[in-house]
């Protein structure tokens, strides 16, 4: 396996060298975009939908689009094959470019492309999923535009490091008004008496691909009632199950928030259930 491989622009490169100017305007102001996508069986999990959202955050910051859909699946493709990774993740980010300091978008500027490929440990995630994680809470004190996949991630950086030092496995976020939003990399839902709750897809969360597959996808032929509707911490602690999805591990479920037992404390029928479905959807795309 060679995890050095990267993506610079388009062309292969060792990721080991000089290789981003110290102006890049991703380096001075978080000014970009990225994507992290999933590899299993040695392809792409929803790669599409990954970047049809890149697209999408790109047009919201106004940085214009310079690799087509079809180039960008064959970079990843590429990383994969020259990596030789099987189970892992590729991260994207596109940065507005390079230019002297100034706030103000420069003129001219050429968005710089750069792609990276890691393992995951997927026993290490069932064993996880087994047994279910915990999770603290925290204030949501990131910008109004967390549906942007930006490369400004202090918020977010700032919750996961509470958790870690609080010994849990995710920050779930809340406003001032009490609402719940998401995790500080992932989505958040709830189970209360059968139903499924997660926050509506706006400006306050990311319209994550997980989240996605679960909501579009598999509730329907699991025959489990949705609902996109905001709810507080009361709510919460005094639903049944509760869960969190991300790109590297899709489901894992959460059985003790703030110390507190989410329903008996262990994963839940519902969660279990969605956990399983996703699986089964995730060799099935990847076994084509
Ligand atoms: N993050 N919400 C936030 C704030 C996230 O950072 C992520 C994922 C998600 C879930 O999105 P998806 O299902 O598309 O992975 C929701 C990735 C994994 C990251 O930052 O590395």
């Amino acid at each position: 396996m060679n995890l050095n491989v990267g993506i610079l622009n388009g062309d292969l490169i060792d990721i080991n060298g000089d290789l981003i100017n110290i102006q890049d305007r991703g380096y001075q102001f978080g000014d970009g975009v990225y994507e992290a996508t999933l590899v299993h069986k040695g392809k792409c999990f929803a790669l599409i939908p990954h970047l049809e959202r890149l697209f999408r955050s790109l047009k919201e910051l106004r940085i214009p689009a310079v690799y087509t859909t079809e180039e960008l699946i064959e970079f990843h493709e590429t990383l994969i094959k020259e990596s030789g990774v099987e189970e892992g993740f590729i991260y994207l980010q596109i940065t507005r470019g390079t230019a002297h300091r100034n706030h103000a978008f420069p003129d001219q500027i050429v968005p710089v492309l750069t792609m990276t490929i890691n393992t995951v440990d997927r026993s290490a995630f069932a064993v996880k999923q087994a047994q279910g994680v915990t999770a603290i809470t925290v204030p949501d004190i990131r910008w109004l535009r967390c549906d942007i996949k930006s490369l400004n991630l202090l918020g977010n950086v700032l919750a996961k490091q509470k958790a870690k030092e609080a010994g849990a496995y995710e920050a779930i976020q809340y406003r001032e008004n009490g609402t719940v939003t998401e995790g500080s990399s992932s989505n958040f839902m709830v189970v209360k008496d059968g139903v499924l709750w997660s926050h509506p897809v706006n400006n306050y969360i990311l319209n994550g691909i997980c989240r996605r597959v679960i909501v579009e996808r598999l509730v329907k032929d699991l025959d489990i009632t949705f609902v996109e509707k905001t709810f507080d911490m009361d709510f919460v602690h005094s639903a049944d199950e509760a869960f969190v999805t991300a790109t590297t591990y899709c489901v894992m479920p959460i059985v003790k928030i703030d110390g507190k037992k989410v329903g008996d404390g262990t994963v839940g029928q519902i969660s279990k259930k969605i956990l399983d479905a996703f699986n089964a959807y995730l060799l099935e795309e990847c076994s084509r």
